[in-house]
């Protein structure tokens, strides 16, 4: 490590008088020879590596692509992101397979294979090439990473393997989402497990087998979100959207959608089906989910698919998140059923004898239930979670003043009228108990 080290600060000769007087010349060509310079460039040529902390940037800087560490874990992921906004990456390629520390390197090995080693397993093969080529990796301006085979002169003779074709939770302009007829490919997004995890979460987007031209949200393979037809109501939603133009295509080839954005965009367009199963459209000034089927809304909206409960459940269940302590533990799922927040919510509603669910991890995954026999403490303190507590007391309080009222106009009069009728009867009991 310390040799590369050296590598990167001794090569600008002009800033490194001093190390060049500790280190010979000799060492410092020979390590120029076998690990040739990664200097702003959009290309990983072969027998080239990207290590930690090195990036690839796409040619007009919009895209950039390297090593990131989501939430406070030391586990790294390779990923995509904008280069101007370091949100969340836009595509990552180990979600599964987190690197742990700064060991991670890809490289375009000499076979024209793309790999990511690390120290502690096996590489991640993201692409192998069957017969020894002169393959590439290049990140374009589309926020596509693509491996290509290049002829003697330069030019591409096929490209082999693109980012594009295995979508992580966030739909770029050009992106296709759908079925490629004739490799059987299909193009989905998967949300994250949580916001700091990326490793492969709950819900899926993507075209509906069963209706061509439609969208849908699937959690854990269920029906949770369809768009119906295209025609009808996915060009009603999109349409609010000026920047972004969305399009249906079906030839003998492929079925998709797609999207492509006006030149002068100022934001950094993305569609993204998020950790809790909403499909997000950032906008110019705001963000907030185009697609929702949370149960925090009081209806379900348009295309939400009613989730299957036991009898002991309605819909409209709703749970609130309060920071405090639990008296007992509760029933822990296992580490390996990889489960997100959302997960844990289902799980409890499908328990008749669950009051409360959090999840076990500070990265929000894991889960955790609770039967009626613990009880629940509030506490504002920092290093506590969130415990989301069932609530029904809402639900029956509305219900009744639905019923009592009937409606805003009569509330007043019902109510005065309630008030004269609790008076009498407050003065009878207070009579009767004088007289006795
Ligand atoms: C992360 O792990 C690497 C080992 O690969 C270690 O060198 C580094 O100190 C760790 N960083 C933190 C913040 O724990
Ligand atoms: C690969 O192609 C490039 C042209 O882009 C050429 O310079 C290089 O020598 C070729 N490498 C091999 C191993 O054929
Ligand atoms: C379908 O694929 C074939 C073979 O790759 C190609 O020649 C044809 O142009 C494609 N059709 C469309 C509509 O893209
Ligand atoms: C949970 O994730 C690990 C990788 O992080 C994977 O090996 C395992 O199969 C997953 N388990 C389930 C039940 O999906
Ligand atoms: C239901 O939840 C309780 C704890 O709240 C747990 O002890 C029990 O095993 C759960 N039952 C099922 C079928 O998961």
């Amino acid at each position: 490590m310390k040799q590369l080290v050296l590598y990167h600060n001794c090569c600008p000769l002009m800033n490194c008088k001093a190390r060049i007087l500790f280190f010979p010349w000799l060492l410092c060509f020979f390590l120029l020879m076998i690990s040739p310079s990664r200097s702003d460039t959009d290309t990983l040529a072969q027998g080239q590596e990207l290590k930690d902390g090195d990036n690839l940037f796409s040619a007009s800087g919009l895209f950039k692509l390297g090593f990131f560490k989501p939430g406070h874990a030391n586990t790294s992921y390779l990923g995509i992101w904008y280069n101007a906004n370091n949100e969340k990456a836009v595509w990552v390629a180990n979600r599964d397979t987190p690197i742990f520390g700064n060991s991670g390197t890809l490289r375009v090995d000499d076979h024209g294979n793309l790999k990511l080693s690390y120290s502690q397993g096996d590489s991640i093969v993201l692409y192998s090439v069957q017969a020894a080529s002169n393959t590439s990796a290049v990140l374009l301006d589309t926020g596509n990473f693509v491996l290509r085979e290049l002829n003697p002169d330069g030019s591409i003779k096929q490209e082999l393997w693109q980012s594009f074709d295995s979508p992580s939770d966030t739909l770029l302009p050009k992106m296709k989402l759908g079925i490629n007829k004739k490799s059987g490919l299909s193009w989905s997004l998967t949300s994250w497990i949580s916001d700091e995890v990326p490793a492969l979460g709950s819900f899926t987007l993507g075209m509906d087998p069963n209706g061509r031209n439609q969208m849908a949200i699937w959690w854990r393979g269920n029906i949770y979100w369809n768009s119906g037809p295209w025609e009808n109501s996915l060009v009603k939603m999109f349409d609010k959207f000026s920047d972004y133009r969305f399009s249906y295509i079906s030839n003998e080839n492929e079925t998709y959608f797609t999207y492509a954005v006006s030149k002068d965009i100022t934001i950094f367009p993305r569609l993204t089906l998020n950790e809790k199963g909403e499909m997000l459209v950032f906008l110019p000034d705001s963000t907030f989910p185009q697609v929702s089927c949370s149960t925090s809304a009081p209806t379900l909206r348009a295309g939400c698919v009613e989730q299957k409960l036991p009898k002991c459940r309605s819909p409209r269940d709703k749970f609130v998140s309060k920071m405090g302590l639990m008296s007992a533990y509760g029933f822990t799922f296992g580490k390996s059923d990889n489960l997100s927040l959302s997960d844990c919510r289902v799980l409890c509603l499908k328990n008749c004898s669950c009051v409360a669910y959090a999840s076990t991890n500070d990265d929000g995954t894991g889960c955790e239930i609770w039967s009626k026999d613990s009880s629940f403490t509030e506490q504002n303190r920092k290093e506590l979670r969130s415990i989301f507590i069932i609530d029904t007391k809402i639900k029956i309080w509305w219900i009744w003043l639905i019923i009592v009222c009937g409606g805003a106009s009569t509330c007043p009069l019902v109510f005065s009228v309630c008030y004269v009728i609790w008076r009498k009867k407050k003065e009878e009991a207070n009579r009767s108990e004088k007289m006795k």
